[in-house]
């Protein structure tokens, strides 16, 4: 009898959870290789997942603050819509952003998900719990905006997304359908970090569509608008972009079978 691990379907750090006879598992029968001891890359192999924490605790130490004492003209964002509901919906997806780019890191981290699964699952449901309320203020708030339709369309859209691929992925988890939930959630996560590079975006749309803005000089409000408004798109569209040629990379060499060192040696020792 041939064994052959199936790292090949869903690649590393998934593998299936017994013996198999052929060269193809149902990936829904996987479970993550951490459980049956898998040792993974070194880290300096991996070498983005601390620059992305970095960038991350970065991100959230500069925008936030201005938020926490709840007060309104503190706010970066001015003039505030006139709508009572904006502020508190601003303030709760920017808190509940927070934790989800927080726990997004987490949740991507390798070695982690391989080593701690309890960690993982944990950061998972609090990266969900947080992500949810955080996409509904998003998608209350996006067509209140004041940049116009280009932005409110763009912002409401990515919050639907948001929404949609976490619940997809969740429910793939629940139902231990591994690949799926890998999948949805690789695309929640690179929804998740638009906001950060929505930030470098924005600068590059100014430049390119309202120089003045940057320079102190008179603003003309439509190329303002123009600015925000492609920088609002760009920075969803370009990360889901990425991620989706990472998942078809990646789908296509897993669907190549590999045999494993453990396998190679039952393999062996059974000749
Ligand atoms: C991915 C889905 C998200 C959408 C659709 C979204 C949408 C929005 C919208 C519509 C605004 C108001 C913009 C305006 O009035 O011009 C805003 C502001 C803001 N968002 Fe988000 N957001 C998302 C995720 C996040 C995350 C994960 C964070 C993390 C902390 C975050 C932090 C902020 C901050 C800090 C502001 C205020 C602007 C500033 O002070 O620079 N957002 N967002």
């Amino acid at each position: 009898m041939e064994v052959v691990a199936c790292t090949s379907v869903l690649g590393p750090g998934w593998e299936h959870a017994g013996v198999v006879t052929t060269t193809h598992a149902r990936r829904d029968d996987l479970v993550p290789t951490g459980a049956v001891g898998r040792r993974g890359r070194p880290i300096w192999r991996r070498p983005w997942i601390f620059p992305l924490m970095v960038l991350t605790i970065g991100f959230v130490v500069y925008t936030v603050p201005p938020y926490l004492t709840l007060d309104p003209s503190r706010a970066r964002l001015a003039p505030l819509p006139d709508n009572p509901v904006f502020f508190p919906l601003l303030v709760t997806h920017i808190f509940l952003g927070s934790i989800v780019l927080l726990t997004g890191c987490v949740q991507l981290w390798p070695w982690l998900r391989r080593t701690h699964r309890g960690a993982h699952r944990w950061s998972g449901r609090i990266y969900v719990a947080a992500l949810l309320p955080a996409a509904v203020a998003v998608i209350i708030i996006a067509p209140l905006t004041r940049f116009g339709p280009n932005q409110q369309v763009a912002n409401t859209t990515l919050g639907v997304l948001w929404l949609i691929f976490t619940i997809l992925g969740y429910r793939a988890g629940r139902q231990r359908r591994f690949a799926d939930h890998r999948e949805w959630m690789i695309r929640s996560v690179a929804l998740s970090f638009s906001i950060v590079a929505n930030r470098v975006w924005t600068m590059i749309c100014l430049v390119a569509f309202a120089p003045t803005a940057l320079s102190g000089g008179p603003v003309d409000e439509a190329e303002l608008a123009q600015a925000v408004g492609v920088a609002s798109w760009v920075s969803w569209v370009v990360n889901l972009l990425i991620a989706e040629g990472w998942l078809v990379h990646t789908r296509r060499r897993r669907s190549r079978p590999v045999r494993s060192h453990r396998s190679r040696l039952s393999a062996d020792a059974g000749s």
